[in-house]
């Protein structure tokens, strides 16, 4: 018994999560006014990208005394400038609970080889002790695990009075939940997330300890010149007023601009998280009502509103082996895929077997309370199969 084939399909069947949904009614045309054809230090390209800087700061209420640079290699490419230009004082505490955190385990432990580094760990679904981490220590840490959906429920474990430096990857919740800003000495998060913008560029958020430290810590190792961010001991002022360091994509910029003024449109911050967060209720509500599926995130406080990682506790499932899991599961994402219901919402390759769905803002909640009966549809029919 498989159930009959739902009648309604969502309008907009994004929900990856990243690149993400684009906002709704978006069309290229967005991108006609963009600085193309000319030099991103001419007087207009240098507008657009210090125009990127300010709208950013404005909806995500960065504090006026924070720096916020916009760098090569995406998120990544923002995490590892910080990591390589802050890390190497002070022992390191590197906290992870899914994939991309365990990246930057790898990245301190083994790349940068910090031997007073500890890392403090959690399975998928949890997250480890927070007040394990130590204030004299740098701590490296996800604001939401992406992988996992668990998410820091806030920024409470983080001391005042800390000695070492907070250094956060906020890229799947920026524009999505609330920011601790006198907590995070650095955060980075890329356009292609909760704003469903394009990749391209990282941004670097710099609180004045993260600067202080880049202007007081020379690096014992080398350092690439799209990582160098002081001359002289002396922070380059410029990279943090859209002088770039190298080429960006002028097109990236303005769709970047696009969703940041449709962001400031809607209500700005508090606007884009409460979209999430009806995104995810409604998403909860069905969870609720249903046996098969669960929610990997164990503790609803961690729950995240953006990358939201559904696990499979059907006994047929469970009983699966662990490669029969997976396939389950990608069968689930491909057969909803091909339907043209859902694009994208298989699980991450290193995470339990199951399924992820975007919330973020720029999916609409109709379009979530449209998806549900096809997931119980796609699982009826895989299981039936
Ligand atoms: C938490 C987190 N960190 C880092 C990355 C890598 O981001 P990017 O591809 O923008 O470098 C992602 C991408 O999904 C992420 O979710």
């Amino acid at each position: 018994m498989t159930g009959t084939v739902p009648a309604v399909r969502p309008a907009r069947p994004f929900f990856s999560s990243g690149p993400c949904a684009k906002r709704p009614g978006w069309t290229p045309d967005v991108l006609k006014d963009a600085c193309l054809g000319r030099s991103h230090r001419s007087k207009h390209g240098k507008a657009k990208l210090k125009e990127a800087i300010d709208r950013t700061r404005k909806v995500l209420g960065v504090p006026a005394d924070y720096r916020i640079g916009i760098v090569a290699g995406s998120d990544t490419g923002a995490v590892e400038m910080a990591l390589w230009s802050l890390l190497g004082p002070r022992p390191v505490d590197v906290v992870a609970w899914e994939s991309f955190g365990e990246d930057w385990v790898t990245d301190v432990l083994k790349q940068l080889k910090l031997k007073e580094s500890r890392i403090i760990k959690a399975p998928y679904g949890r997250l480890p002790d927070l007040n394990e981490t130590n204030p004299n220590h740098d701590i490296v840490f996800l604001w939401n695990g992406t992988t996992s959906g668990v998410r820091v429920p806030n920024g409470d474990w983080i001391k005042n009075d800390r000695q070492g430096l907070t250094i956060c990857d906020a890229t799947s919740a920026a524009f999505a939940m609330d920011m601790d800003w006198p907590k995070l000495d650095v955060a980075t998060f890329s356009w292609q997330k909760a704003l469903g913008s394009e990749g391209a560029h990282g941004m670097l958020v710099l609180g004045p300890r993260a600067a202080a430290r880049l202007e007081s810590h020379e690096p014992s190792w080398p350092m690439p010149k799209l990582f160098r961010m002081t001359k002289d001991k002396k922070l380059v002022q410029g990279i943090f007023e859209g002088e770039t360091i190298n080429t960006p994509s002028m097109l990236a910029v303005e769709d970047y601009l696009d969703a940041l003024k449709w962001a400031e449109s809607i209500g700005g911050l508090p606007a884009l998280i409460a979209r999430a967060d009806a995104n995810l209720k409604t998403l909860a509500q069905w969870v609720e009502k249903r046996e098969w599926v669960d929610f990997l995130a164990e503790d609803p406080s961690t729950r995240s509103n953006t990358s939201v990682c559904l696990k499979i506790v059907d006994p047929w499932f469970s009983a699966l082996s662990k490669d029969a899991q997976s396939a389950a599961a990608a069968k689930i994402a491909s057969v909803l895929e091909k339907e043209g219901v859902a694009f994208d919402i298989g699980g991450y390759r290193a995470a339990p077997p199951g399924l992820r769905i975007w919330c973020g803002a720029t999916v609409e909640r109709s379009d979530i309370d449209k998806l549900t009966p096809w997931l119980d549809w796609a699982f009826a029919l895989v299981k039936a199969s």
